[in-house]
């Protein structure tokens, strides 16, 4: 298959579930194609806003056999490396909207708190999250721009650079002994107690607002994407830690594309894959995270709830992949060795692209996807260089 040398590709297996359950349209009952506005008018105005770039990589579509990949690089998004950007900071402000028009008791906008207004209120309401990394850094950077607090709480295998990036926005970190799952719940446990407020990437029966708003900001991404195509791609493959990406992305391409929306593959870790056990229970479950994924953004054991329900209608495919594969796939796409633009993904950026590539060659899998010559493949790269240290060790083939 053309002049790439895909040898851990080729002998890798995947995990693989389909499951194609009719819609009912949660989708849009979730998530209205005004939130998705909403978002995206208030995102496009923060200082620094510019569209990341949709590039064509057609060296690796040629070597696969498929008519075009198209690969999102959310690597340069506000400055933060992530797509993440667009959800905790957007979710932030609608908190701060919504916690000072309840204590003044008037309407007020998204742009006076931007423009310092509302300083003295903004200052007196502490906002809090757990974060495996890029929502955490997405939240502070927001507590820092709008004048409010902020508490992150990381677990015990989140990197010290990472940490020290959210110290940075100004951010108190609490490193906890225990896994994603557990810094989850100790947020909520301390918010409660202490009259903070969660604005978590992750949804639960009874906390829905602040992810929603989260999944919403992700609508940028699709936005920008749907802009610069003309035809619908055929596929997307999309990241999956607790599927709020894949569901914002989902979401929103339902809401523009319909009956012509990619079908939608979940590309998860072999050691985190919850929402590949949801698909194939029928219903969300979580899992036990036994050893921590290379991916650290996706070493999620507990789904969203308000993210299932999307998923379980708008995606068919759900695919496991080794970690193995991410560091020669980081490698190849920073030095391409054709005419393909290099490009620096983090290790969770790259998912969704090992899984298209394995998938292309397994006639078998590629059968099960719907994936051939004519298919149009949308990546998500969720992130660029979110940890140096980590990247460095993966370009000098240290890991
Ligand atoms: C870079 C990156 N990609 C993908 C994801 C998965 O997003 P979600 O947890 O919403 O499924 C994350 C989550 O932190 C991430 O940081």
């Amino acid at each position: 298959m053309g002049d790439f040398e895909f040898s851990e590709f080729q002998s890798a297996t995947l995990g693989h579930v389909h499951r194609n359950q009719p819609s009912q349209g949660a989708y849009a009952k979730i998530l209205s194609k005004s939130d998705f506005d909403t978002a995206y008018h208030e995102i496009t105005s923060w200082q620094g806003y510019q569209p990341t770039p949709l590039y064509q990589l057609d060296d690796i579509a040629n070597a696969i056999s498929v008519d075009k990949i198209f690969y999102k690089d959310e690597a340069p998004r506000f400055g933060l490396a992530s797509f993440k950007a667009l959800g905790g900071a957007y979710a932030a402000i609608r908190v701060l909207q919504k916690q000072i028009e309840k204590q003044t008791g008037q309407s007020i906008s998204m742009a006076d708190i931007r423009d310092g207004k509302y300083q003295t209120e903004c200052a007196n309401i502490t906002l809090v999250s757990a974060t495996d990394g890029n929502h955490g850094r997405s939240l502070s950077w927001g507590c820092q721009r709008y004048g409010a607090p902020c508490r992150i709480y990381i677990h015990a295998e989140v990197s010290e650079e990472r940490a020290e990036i959210m110290r940075g926005f100004g951010a108190d970190v609490i490193r906890i002994t225990g896994d994603y799952d557990e810094s989850v719940r100790l947020a909520k446990e301390e918010a409660e107690a202490n009259g903070w407020h969660v604005v978590s990437d992750t949804s639960w029966p009874g906390y829905s607002e602040p992810p929603r708003d989260v999944m919403a900001g992700y609508g940028v991404m699709v936005s920008e994407i749907n802009y610069e195509l003309d035809d619908a791609p055929t596929h997307v493959f999309v990241q999956g830690g607790v599927g709020g990406l894949a569901a914002g992305v989902a979401a929103a391409l339902r809401h523009y594309w319909q009956d012509a929306s990619p079908r939608v593959v979940i590309v998860e870790p072999e050691y985190a894959d919850c929402l590949y056990q949801s698909a194939k229970k029928g219903d969300a479950v979580t899992v036990n995270i036994e050893t921590e994924s290379i991916m650290a953004g996706l070493s999620c054991g507990e789904p969203s709830q308000m993210a299932w329900d999307i998923i379980v209608e708008e995606a068919t495919d759900y695919i496991t992949i080794p970690d193995n594969l991410v560091p020669p796939m980081m490698r190849m796409l920073a030095c391409p060795a054709g005419t393909d633009a290099p490009i620096q993904a983090g290790e969770s950026a790259v998912a969704g692209l090992c899984a298209a590539i394995v998938a292309r060659h397994d006639k078998t899998l590629s059968a099960k996807l719907g994936l051939d010559a004519s298919s149009r493949i949308l990546i998500i790269g969720s992130e660029g260089i979110t940890d140096q240290h980590i990247y460095n060790q993966v370009m000098r083939g240290e890991l």
